[in-house]
C-alpha cells in the first residue's frame, strides 16, 4: 500500500510527439497512424462546412487585426508550459467531487488526493490460474504470457459477482511495445519466440477479483487465481463473425474458407458493458499489423486499404515473417477480419466470442449502450482517426430482461448510422476559440443511415455500395453520405441517468491547415492539440432518434490559455486538462475523464467534472498516473476508482534495460491495474 507521496525523482520529459504522444507511443499504439497520411481524403464537407470556411478565413483576419497583443500572448499560452501555478481546486464540488485537486506533475509514480490511497491489483505478467508461472521477463515464453495478464491494459470494466466485495473484471490488453518487454530487442529482427509473446500479450482478460480479507476500511482488491471464470483471449483465440458479413466472400481466406472463425482480437482499446450482461470491446488500430498493401494492383482494393491506413511495406512488428495471414499479397483478405467490435459473454468460460458485423468496420474505440425508450439497443461508438467519424447502431428488436439467447441477437439486425454535425452559428467560428455570439459552440445533427441488418442480409442506404460492402468499408459509406470530420472519435457514452451522449475527441493538429478540413461548430479549434468533449442530445430523448441537438461542455487546454472553454465555470477553479480519451460516470451523474498524451507537459491523469448545478464545468483531476503512462479505463463505484495504467515508461530512449520508469516495482515498468480508495473508509468524493 502506498500513500501518495511521490517515491522517485523526476526524470526528463521528452518533447512529444504530434498528436500528443511520445515517438514511442506512436510506433507500438497505431503504427504512427499521425506520421501517414490523414486516410480520410474524401470531399464530402457539404454546404454548411463550406460557408463556414470561407467567412471564418475572413473572420480570423478580422480578429487578428482586432486581438492584436491578446491574440499572441493566447497562442504562448496554447503552446503550452504547464500553468503559472493556478493553486489546483480544492474541495468544493459537486457531490461525488469533493477532494482537492491533484496538481498537475511529472512524477513517476501514480499520484492520488490527499486521504487517499491507492494499490496495484494486477500486473503485465500476473499470474491468472493455478499452474501460471511466475512472471520473469528476462525468460518469458509465449507458454507462460498465456497464462498470465496481458500487456498494455486499456479499457475497463467490472462486474459485480455474488458475494460482497467480489467482482469480475474484463481487461483489453490494447498492443505490445517490445522494447521495453524484451532485452536486447531488434526491432528489425523480431525472434519467433518473441512475436508469439506478442501474439499471447495482446487481446483480453477476464478475472476474478475479490475485497474478502481485506479490513473493514480498505477498498484494495486482490485477483482469485485459478477462479473458474478466469480467461485469457491471445491470438490464438477463435472468435466467430456474426451479422451480415459472416461467410461473405470479402472475409473468406485459405484458413478459414468459410469466412466464419477468425484467430484472435487486436488492438482492443476502449469498451462497455451492456444491460444484458456482456462486455463489448473494440478493434482500434488493427491495420499496422498488416504487410504489403502496395503488392495491391487492383485501385479498388488498393483504395479501401489506403482509406485504412494499412501499410504499403512491411508492418512494424514483422509479424507477417512468421504468420503470412498478416501478409496481404498472401492473404488479402485476412484485414477485413479485424476492426470490428467484439461481444465476449465473460460468465460462460466455454462461450465463442463474436465479432459484430452489423456495427462496422473502423478503428474503433469502443461502443457503449444506451436502451431507447421503447427498449432497443443503440450502441455509440468513435471512429480514433483524425478526420473520422461518429456512428450509432440501433437494434431492430427489443432487449428482453434475462433472455440471453434472444439478447444475444441484438447487435446482428439493426441500422448503422453515421453522424452529421451542423453548427447554429454559421459564419463565426474563428478558430481560435472564440465562443459565437449566442455563447456556445452548439448546434444540431442528424444521423445518416448506412445499412440495415437483418437476419444475415444487408440492406444499403449507400449508393453504389452493397449492404456488405457499406459494413466493411463503413469509412468510405461515410464518406459518401457526407458525415462529419471530427477530430479523433475516442469515447462515446450515454449517460445512464439522462441519456446525453457524451464523446471524447482527444485532439487533430492538422485541423485547419492547408489542404485539410478547416475549424466548424463542433470542431472549432485550429491544429486543437488538446481536444474537446461534446454534449448531444437525442431528439426527444430517445435513442433511436435520427436527429439531436448538441454542445461543447469543454475545449481542453491550460485554463489561462483563451481558446479553453469550461462549461462557461470559472477557469481560476478548473484544473488543466489535455487530449481527453475515455469517459465514465459516477452515481452522482459526474462525468470522469482520462486522459492520452497530455500536451501540458504533465503526466496523463483522471478528472471528475459536475454535468449539473452550479459546479457545471469544474474539471478536477483525481489523479495522475507514472511517467510515460497513459490512463485507462476508468471505473468510478461508491467506494472505489479503479483505472488502468498503459504504457508506463513509453517515453523515447526508453528500452527494457534502462527504462524511463521503473514504476511499479522499481524494475521494469508493468502496464497495471490500480484501485483506489478513501482511507477513512467513506465514499468516494463527499464530505
Ligand atoms: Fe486506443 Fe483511441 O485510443
Ligand atoms: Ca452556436
Ligand atoms: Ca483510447
Amino acid at each position: 500500500m502506498s500513500l501518495t507521496t511521490p517515491q522517485r525523482p523526476l526524470l526528463p520529459l521528452v518533447p512529444a510527439h504530434a498528436g500528443g504522444r511520445s515517438a514511442m507511443t506512436c510506433r507500438y499504439r497505431c503504427g504512427n497512424a499521425c506520421f501517414h497520411d490523414v486516410p480520410n481524403t474524401s470531399s464530402n464537407e457539404y454546404f454548411g462546412d463550406v460557408m463556414t470556411h470561407v467567412v471564418s478565413r475572413r473572420a480570423v483576419l478580422q480578429a487578428g487585426a482586432v486581438l492584436g497583443l491578446a491574440g499572441a500572448a493566447g497562442a504562448v499560452g496554447a503552446a503550452g508550459a504547464p500553468s503559472a501555478a493556478a493553486a489546483p481546486p480544492g474541495a468544493a464540488g459537486a457531490p461525488g467531487l469533493r477532494f482537492s485537486a491533484v496538481a498537475p506533475n511529472t512524477t513517476d509514480a501514480v499520484v492520488v488526493p490527499p486521504g487517499y490511497l491507492h494499490e496495484v491489483v494486477l500486473r503485465w505478467g500476473d499470474p491468472l490460474f493455478d499452474d501460471s508461472p511466475e512472471f520473469d521477463p528476462y525468460h518469458q515464453t509465449a507458454e507462460a504470457q498465456e497464462r498470465q495478464f496481458g500487456y498494455n491494459c486499456d479499457y475497463l470494466g467490472l462486474f459485480r459477482r455474488r458475494g460482497n466485495g467480489n467482482f469480475l473484471l474484463v481487461a483489453n490488453h490494447e498492443y505490445t511495445n517490445e522494447e521495453l518487454m524484451f532485452p536486447g530487442y531488434d526491432p528489425e529482427n523480431p525472434t519467433r519466440e518473441q512475436v508469439e509473446i506478442a501474439w499471447a500479450a495482446h487481446s483480453l482478460s477476464v478475472v476474478a477479483l475479490t475485497a474478502e480479507g481485506r479490513g473493514r476500511r480498505s477498498g484494495g482488491l486482490d485477483p482469485v487465481v485459478g477462479h473458474p471464470l478466469n480467461r485469457r483471449f491471445t491470438m490464438r483465440s477463435e472468435f466467430e463473425l456474426s451479422g451480415p458479413v459472416a461467410g461473405d466472400a470479402l472475409v473468406r481466406t485459405p484458413d478459414d474458407p468459410d469466412g466464419r472463425t477468425v484467430l484472435g482480437t487486436l488492438n482492443n482499446c476502449a469498451g462497455g458493458l451492456t444491460p444484458w450482461g456482456t462486455w463489448l470491446t473494440g478493434e482500434e488500430n488493427f491495420n499496422q499489423y498488416f504487410a504489403n498493401a502496395g503488392t495491391v494492383t487492383d485501385p479498388k482494393a488498393a483504395e479501401r486499404l489506403r482509406r485504412y491506413g494499412v501499410n504499403k511495406g512491411p508492418s512494424g512488428r514483422k509479424w507477417e515473417r512468421f504468420d503470412d495471414r498478416f501478409d496481404i499479397s498472401v492473404q488479402p483478405n485476412e484485414p477485413n477480419r479485424f476492426g470490428w467490435v467484439c461481444e465476449i459473454d465473460p460468465f460462460d468460460p466455454e462461450s465463442t466470442p463474436r465479432k459484430r458485423t452489423a456495427l462496422g468496420r473502423f478503428k474503433h474505440e469502443g461502443a457503449t449502450i444506451s436502451l431507447t425508450p421503447d427498449g432497443r439497443a443503440a450502441a455509440y461508438m468513435g471512429d480514433d482517426e483524425r478526420f473520422d467519424y461518429v456512428y450509432k447502431f440501433v437494434s431492430r428488436d427489443r432487449y428482453r430482461e434475462g433472455d440471453h439467447e434472444h439478447n444475444a441477437t441484438l447487435l446482428d439486425n439493426g441500422t448503422l448510422y453515421v453522424a452529421r454535425f451542423t453548427g447554429d452559428s454559421p459564419g463565426e467560428i474563428t478558430g481560435d476559440g472564440k465562443l459565437p455570439a449566442d455563447g456556445e459552440f452548439d448546434g444540431s445533427g442528424e444521423w445518416l443511415p448506412l445499412v440495415t441488418s437483418a437476419d444475415g442480409e444487408a440492406h444499403s442506404h449507400v449508393p453504389g455500395m452493397s449492404g456488405v460492402e457499406a459494413l466493411v468499408f463503413a469509412r468510405q459509406a461515410g464518406d459518401a453520405v457526407g458525415a462529419t470530420k471530427m477530430d479523433r472519435p475516442e469515447d462515446v457514452e450515454p449517460h445512464p441517468d439522462t441519456g446525453r451522449v457524451y464523446m471524447a475527441l482527444t485532439n487533430n493538429t492538422n485541423r485547419g491547415l492547408p489542404g485539410y478540413a478547416g475549424p466548424d461548430e463542433a470542431n472549432p479549434r485550429r491544429a486543437n492539440k488538446h481536444g474537446h468533449v461534446i454534449e448531444l442530445r437525442e431528439s426527444d430523448d430517445d435513442a433511436a432518434s435520427t436527429t439531436f441537438s448538441w454542445r461543447i461542455l469543454l475545449v481542453c487546454g491550460d485554463p489561462k490559455d483563451p481558446s479553453t472553454y469550461f462549461a462557461g465555470y470559472d477557469k481560476d477553479q478548473v484544473s488543466p486538462i489535455s487530449c481527453p480519451d475515455n469517459v465514465t460516470f459516477d452515481k452522482y451523474g459526474n462525468l470522469w475523464i482520462s486522459t492520452d498524451g497530455n500536451q501540458l507537459g504533465s503526466n496523463d491523469g483522471l478528472f471528475g467534472v459536475a454535468l449539473e448545478g452550479p459546479y457545471r464545468g469544474q474539471v478536477k483531476q483525481f489523479l495522475t498516473v507514472p511517467v510515460g503512462a497513459e490512463t485507462c479505463g476508468p471505473w468510478v463505484t461508491d467506494d472505489r476508482v479503479l483505472v488502468h495504467v498503459q504504457h508506463p515508461g513509453e517515453a523515447d530512449g526508453s528500452t527494457f534495460e534502462n527504462p524511463l520508469s521503473h514504476w511499479p516495482d522499481g524494475g521494469v515498468p508493468r502496464p497495471s491495474c490500480v484501485v483506489v480508495w478513501r482511507a477513512d473508509g467513506r465514499k468516494i468524493g463527499t464530505a
